[in-house]
């Protein structure tokens, strides 16, 4: 019987939860049709909030958070896949309802898994994981918009986060002007290096008031962040610009009116990266073996961390005490 190493969150008496590296067999693993030997997995925003007390994402406990992970298929029920296929999973249930990322072995439903495209390495994979896929499918909601590069700057705010950092990286890469902001006045040379032409000071985003409409600034927004940083970006938006929005690091309430879409013509388009359907997801994750590949920039964004020291990164994260991504190897 194999047994392995998986970081697990339990839930006390008291109920609060307890995060420890725990021994597992093969038969604790949930249902699914496809047992995956993880290589890599990847730390995410809510990978923090997976291991928060009262967390707002986890369905049941104990759970094997992580909802990124890569690796080599161990055996397969389902004719899509057989043993030593290359794969990756990210989201749908994993690390919430269903065992995660975190953990050497994942069994987990065919459905779920997306065959690695050829040209990116598991490792690579990962670096992008979900903070990389969503900024991949913020990037091509903007151009399916009409945001292309002649037509202005793109903002990319909470620019050193996960999702900022590769969306930074991608526009750059693709050719357009980026402004990035930021809350973190440290990183200022990081974001150049990545691509940013310009980089702003998060307050710049969050004046004290905002105005139903301001001065035109952004062709485009990629906001992770949400709350009055959303409002003002729209506020600022080209006449016809797109804000995609796909977080909530500063806030869910939107301090916004219907002047931007009236007057403007702005867009506001949603990112989805968790129920995006299959046919998408495997469109975005050739993308990103492609044209969106950041190759140069990959190591200058991206750090490893061991399962050891995983329940401080996660603690870190929630603090916005992270840089760019952070790799779990299993
Ligand atoms: N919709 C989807 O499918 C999807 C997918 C992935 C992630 N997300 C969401 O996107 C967000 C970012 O995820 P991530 O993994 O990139 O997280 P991350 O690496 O922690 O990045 C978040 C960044 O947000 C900025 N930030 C933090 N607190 C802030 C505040 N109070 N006001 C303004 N900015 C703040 C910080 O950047 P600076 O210090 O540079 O300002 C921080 O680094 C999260 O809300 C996550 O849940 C959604």
């Amino acid at each position: 019987m194999t047994d392995f190493k998986a970081l697990m969150v339990e839930k006390k008496q008291d109920h609060t939860v307890n995060k420890q590296i725990r021994t597992l067999s093969l038969d604790d693993l949930p249902d699914g049709e496809v047992l995956v030997n993880v290589h890599y997995s990847s730390v995410n925003y809510k990978d923090g909030m997976a291991v928060l007390d009262n967390s707002p994402v986890v369905g049941e406990y104990p759970m094997v958070p992580g909802i990124d992970l890569s690796g080599v298929v161990e055996e397969s029920n389902d004719a899509r896949f057989t043993k030593g296929d290359y794969v990756i999973v990210t989201s749908y249930e994993l690390g919430t309802s269903h065992f995660g990322g975190f953990a050497e072995y994942a069994r987990v439903p065919a459905d779920w898994v997306v065959p690695l495209p050829e040209n990116l390495g598991l490792k690579e994979a990962m670096i992008y994981g979900t903070a990389g896929f969503t900024a991949a499918l913020s990037v091509i909601r903007l151009e399916e918009e009409g945001v292309m590069p002649e037509k202005g700057t793109v903002l990319v705010t909470g620019a050193t986060g996960g999702v900022g950092s590769m969306a930074v990286a991608m526009l750059d890469q693709l050719g357009y002007t980026v402004a990035a902001s930021t809350g973190k006045q440290a990183e200022h040379d990081y974001l150049k290096r990545i691509g940013a032409d310009q980089v702003l000071p998060r307050e710049e985003l969050q004046p004290e008031k905002i105005r139903p409409i301001d001065k035109r600034r952004w062709a485009g927004v990629v906001d992770p962040v949400g709350g009055e940083t959303l409002a003002y970006a729209l506020s600022t938006l080209e006449y016809g610009g797109t804000a995609a929005v796909s977080g909530l690091t500063g806030g869910t309430k939107v301090p916004t009116t219907v002047y931007p879409f009236i007057i403007r013509g702005a867009n506001l388009v949603g990112i989805d990266s968790v129920y995006c359907p299959m046919e998408r997801r495997k469109q975005v994750w050739d993308r990103l073996s492609k044209d969106l590949n950041v190759t140069d920039m990959l190591e200058t964004i991206a750090s490893e961390v061991t399962l050891d020291e995983l329940p401080d990164t996660l603690e870190q994260i929630l603090q916005a005490k992270v840089r760019g991504r952070k790799i779990v190897r299993l």
